[in-house]
């Protein structure tokens, strides 16, 4: 996701921002800029990809003496990743960073083009920049210009702007993006997390919604609704690990929080409101589809299952699910009717890559769902469509597959959409319900606590059972995939159905079910199901909008009208299950043992 650095001082600035970008680079990126003006120098430098790219373009270029400097790693919402679309933005004599989103961006925009304003990107960026030397043009205070913009603006925002008609001067403010600002002595930080600036500054100030102001050297002036007010500056971290961590424990915890948020990236642009979009599809890739066949290996296989239910269901189109692995030697039969999808967190791991390959070899056209832009799998692919999720660290996948599988709802929706199987009024109550997803993610104190005590229950026995039927089905394989991963207790997925047909014959107190049991999807069903395994004497955890008398555990989500926001629900609480489970066990749950984050070799 976004980055950005600011810089105010005698310090060479170039390397103090690019640095301070490397620090960012873990949250991914997919273009990055920054700007420096030294006193009638004005200097910027933007490039596409790694950092290494705007390291080389900036190998010749150095800062002297006291500038001010904004920098900014971009991950693509509004636009693609072009040198265009990078930050910062420039207006006639000022420059912009900024993350987040400006919601009434189109409307500003307009206003602006009206006045003739030219835009050069298509972002919601750029607003920002026009908007402040629109005002400076009839306030030539460059404060109050900058505070009238703000004042503006609707939506998520961190932003730095410097401009020409002020060049000693950084401005900045704050509403619902992180953001700090760092001090050494007269010089002045800011970054929208503490890595960038551990190690340089030595007290740090936590920015608050809605705050804003200017600094200049050796001085910080700071305000809010209600006009300007102090602040007190606190001793700054020398832990760096632990400052990535945004105060979690665990990479994999950081994650799970996060899923509600990049769920949201994962829309934006996308999902409309009576509509799918997406720009990076031309839908002549469906042309003489009949079929489509997805390969996958681990998690990513599992939001391929779970999706097999919904092409067939919504788009109508028939959905064969591989494991790459094995679908690299059964000399399948290929016929060019068929897309062939491949996805991916990494965009690296060999097996799917190499079936990927072997499809395009028997002249299928292909498509990845991929998290990383520019990897092998989404050079290799005709089409991509990237998840959006920021670098995943912890090894056990969570906000990946949770991104992946919004992604395959959405192009199952986009392509009933396109070939006229759904009608607009079933288009619309998926969407909507699509657009409670995020809400469904969000972790509650209080269900963290639940899991927390729960789990002591769950660290011995024979095993555990995760079973679910339909689309809970795979949740209940990526279910038990977690747990095993983190916890190295032995689990599977099953579908309910099918444990009479011989896993029963385990039933007893020591074997652990986990049971997924959606209030909107063939309730009655997997509650015999249950009931069948609970007669037996296992041992039941069940999760559930109803509660359901037989579990000797019970873990209430809310009630939905949609059986994807259940599913999104359940799936943090088999994350936090696993999680709490393999703390309480003491594993390394980031890095647990015999695990790769990439598979790059078969
Ligand atoms: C599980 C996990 C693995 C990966 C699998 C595929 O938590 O992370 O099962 O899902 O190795 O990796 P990608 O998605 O990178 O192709």
């Amino acid at each position: 996701m976004c980055g950005i650095v600011g810089y105010l001082g005698n310090e060479e600035k170039k390397e103090i921002l690019l640095d301070g970008l490397q620090e960012l680079e873990y949250r991914g990126y997919d273009s990055a800029g920054i700007a420096v003006i030294e006193g009638d120098k004005l200097n910027q430098f933007k490039a596409i990809g790694k950092l290494e790219n705007l390291r080389e373009k900036t190998k010749n270029y150095h800062t002297e003496g006291f500038g001010i400097s904004i920098g900014h790693t971009r991950w693509a919402t509004h636009g693609k990743p072009t040198e265009l679309n990078a930050h910062p933005h420039l207006g006639a004599y000022s420059y912009v960073v900024h993350n987040g989103i400006i919601e009434n961006y189109q409307e500003l925009k307009v206003e602006l083009q009206n006045d003739g304003v030219n835009f050069l990107s298509q972002t919601d960026t750029e607003t920002i920049v026009h908007l402040f030397e629109k005002n400076h043009k009839t306030n030539t205070n460059v404060f109050s210009a900058f505070e009238e913009t703000i004042q503006r603006l609707d939506g998520a925002y961190a932003t730095l702007l410097i401009t020409e008609a002020d060049p000693d001067t950084i401005y900045f403010a704050k509403n619902g993006s992180p953001m700090l600002i760092g001090f050494n002595g007269d010089d002045v930080y800011f970054a929208s997390s503490d890595t960038p600036i551990i190690g340089k500054a030595t007290e740090v100030y936590y920015l608050e919604d809605g705050e804003y102001g200017y600094a200049k050297q050796g001085e910080v002036k700071l305000f809010d609704a209600n006009g300007k007010k102090s602040f007190t500056k606190q001793a700054l971290t020398t832990d760096k690990v632990s400052a990535q961590k945004d105060g979690y424990r665990f990479f994999m915890e950081k994650e799970i929080y996060e899923q509600s948020r990049v769920m949201t990236d994962t829309m934006i642009g996308r999902v409309l409101d009576e509509s799918i979009a997406f720009d990076e599809i031309d839908t002549a890739l469906f042309d003489s589809i009949k079929a489509i066949k997805i390969c996958a290996c681990g998690t990513s296989y599992h939001s391929a299952l779970t999706s097999a239910y919904l092409f067939e269901r919504i788009a109508k189109v028939r959905c064969d699910i591989e494991i790459a692995s094995e679908f690299r030697y059964k000399e399948p039969l290929l016929t060019k009717d068929t897309l062939f999808i491949t996805i991916s967190q990494s965009g690296e791991t060999a097996d799917t890559l190499e079936a990927l390959k072997m499809a395009k070899r028997a002249g299928l056209k292909s498509l990845s769902i991929c998290n990383v832009d520019n990897s092998s799998i989404v050079r290799e692919s005709d089409a991509a469509i990237l998840t959006r999720a920021g670098i995943e660290k912890g090894v056990a996948s969570t906000k990946a597959f949770a991104t992946q599988t919004m992604v395959l709802w959405m192009l199952t929706l986009y392509m009933g959409q396109e070939r006229n199987t759904i009608s607009k009024e079933v288009l619309k109550t998926e969407i909507d319900a699509m657009l409670h997803a995020p809400k469904a993610l969000i972790v509650t104190d209080e269900l963290h606590a639940k899991l927390h005590r729960l789990s002591k229950r769950y660290l011995h026995g024979h095993g555990f059972f995760f079973i679910g039927r339909d689309i809970f089905f795979p949740l209940a394989l990526e279910g038990a995939l977690k747990l095993k991963e983190i916890s190295y207790l032995h689990a599977e997925g099953y579908p309910a159905g099918e444990m009479k047909h011989g896993p029963i014959a385990l039933a007893d107190s020591e074997l652990f079910t986990i049971a997924l049991m959606p209030k909107t999807m063939h309730y009655d069903k997997i509650k015999s199901n249950v009931e069948e395994l609970s007669a037996r004497d296992a041992t039941i955890l069940a999760i559930s909008p109803e509660p359901f008398e037989l579990a000797d555990d019970f873990v209430q989500t809310q009630y939905s009208s949609h059986p994807m926001v259940e599913f999104f629900e359940m799936m943090v609480v088999t994350q936090l299950l696993a999680l709490e489970i393999s703390v309480r066990l003491g594993n390394d749950v980031d890095m647990p043992r015999n695990l790769a984050k990439s598979v790059t070799v078969e």
